[in-house]
């Protein structure tokens, strides 16, 4: 048989291998009968040696370990089993039990989960978590629950940088006319690029590498972990630290999907992901600072670090973002947040 044909013939087996196994095996308590194996599915797009690539490995082990073996969790890392375009229908059909998408990728279902987007909004990983605790957590699961979407968690992978190929970006005017990808789903990005002078470019992870050793587009925005586990630092000799905004995860089921499972089950995952993430929280802070490290020692980036007078001027040349906000995000979650103060912030 021609090798061609034989390579067919395996891609049509993998398709229907990951078609057939992509069937839920839960559909109701009562088709889980006492010893049935629970086989969970969890998708995400980013490389395994990152904050949200171990936590998922952590959670499926744990959980694993937890239930005698009852449950188990496979992870499918980096885009193997849907990219990002894809992961809420296939969450929603049924074809994958666990996703864990960055908060932007959420913004055109739920569009309040785009705070995150907003530059400068959050001053450090503190407040993101207060908040999370508080009313405007309360806010924002309340919108994923309503749209039958059951959150399990919230995952940090810490601040976003900026980097580019062209030029050093320490003020608003040396953004002018570079394009820069942004992540699917969310406005609040493409008018943060649009008020610094710059085309924003909505692509889906998995794309981003070659984009940017094609120069189809010239800069990116993302965490150290991503920029470095991704290599996209390869092609981008000038990076910001600039810590403009917070990339933040929901791991999530579909709701009904979550009601179906046995008591006994949920309770475990819902102990095990209590355990899993302020572990995922402390991988964020070491991994970025590991990866920032392992960028600056490559010699292949020159990295400018955001003065404080930086920051104010790139805060003011994304005012007309800031008066857009409220018809983007809502008024009341933006208010909430301008009102925390320091004190809040220490308690
Ligand atoms: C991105 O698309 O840049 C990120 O959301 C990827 C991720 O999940 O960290």
């Amino acid at each position: 048989m021609p090798k061609i044909t034989l390579l067919k013939l395996l891609c049509v087996f993998v398709s229907l291998f990951l078609l057939c196994g992509c069937k839920s095996r839960v559909v109701d308590n009562e088709q889980v009968k006492p010893g049935e194996k629970i086989v969970l599915k969890f998708s995400h797009v980013v490389a395994e040696d990152t904050p949200k690539g171990l936590a998922a490995r952590k959670f499926a082990e744990l959980l694993e370990k937890r239930t005698g073996g009852r449950v188990e969790v496979q992870v499918f890392p980096n885009s193997t089993l849907y990219s990002d375009g894809e992961e809420m229908t296939a969450l929603r059909n049924g074809s994958v039990h666990i996703i864990a998408p960055s908060t932007s990728k959420l913004g055109d279902l739920f569009p309040r989960w785009q705070i995150f987007d907003v530059p400068y909004i959050f001053k450090d990983s503190n407040h993101v978590h207060l908040a999370m605790r508080g009313e405007t957590g309360k806010a924002l699961y309340g919108d994923l629950e309503q749209g039958g979407i059951y959150p399990l968690a919230f995952w940090d992978n810490g601040f976003k940088q900026i980097s580019n190929r062209i030029r050093p970006l320490v003020h608003p005017s040396d953004f002018k006319d570079l394009t820069f990808r942004v992540m699917m789903n969310s406005t609040v990005l493409k008018e943060q690029f649009r008020c610094m002078g710059a085309i924003p470019i909505q692509m889906s992870f998995h794309e981003v590498y070659g984009a940017l050793s094609s120069h189809a587009v010239d800069g990116q925005e993302n965490t150290m972990s991503n920029i470095s586990s991704q290599k996209f630092y390869e092609s981008q000799p000038y990076l910001t630290v600039s810590n403009h905004a917070f990339m933040g995860y929901v791991v999530m089921m579909d709701k009904k999907f979550w009601q179906e499972l046995p008591p006994d089950i949920r309770t475990a995952l819902g102990e095990v992901m209590k355990e899993v993430t302020p572990w995922e929280t402390r991988q964020a802070e070491i991994i970025n600072q590991r990866d920032m490290k392992a960028i600056r020692e490559s010699g292949k980036v020159d990295i400018h670090m955001q003065t404080p007078g930086e920051r104010e001027e790139w805060k003011n040349s994304l005012r007309e973002l800031y008066i857009k906000l409220p018809g983007i995000v809502g008024p009341r979650l933006v208010d909430e947040l301008d009102d925390w103060s320091d004190n809040d912030l220490k308690q």
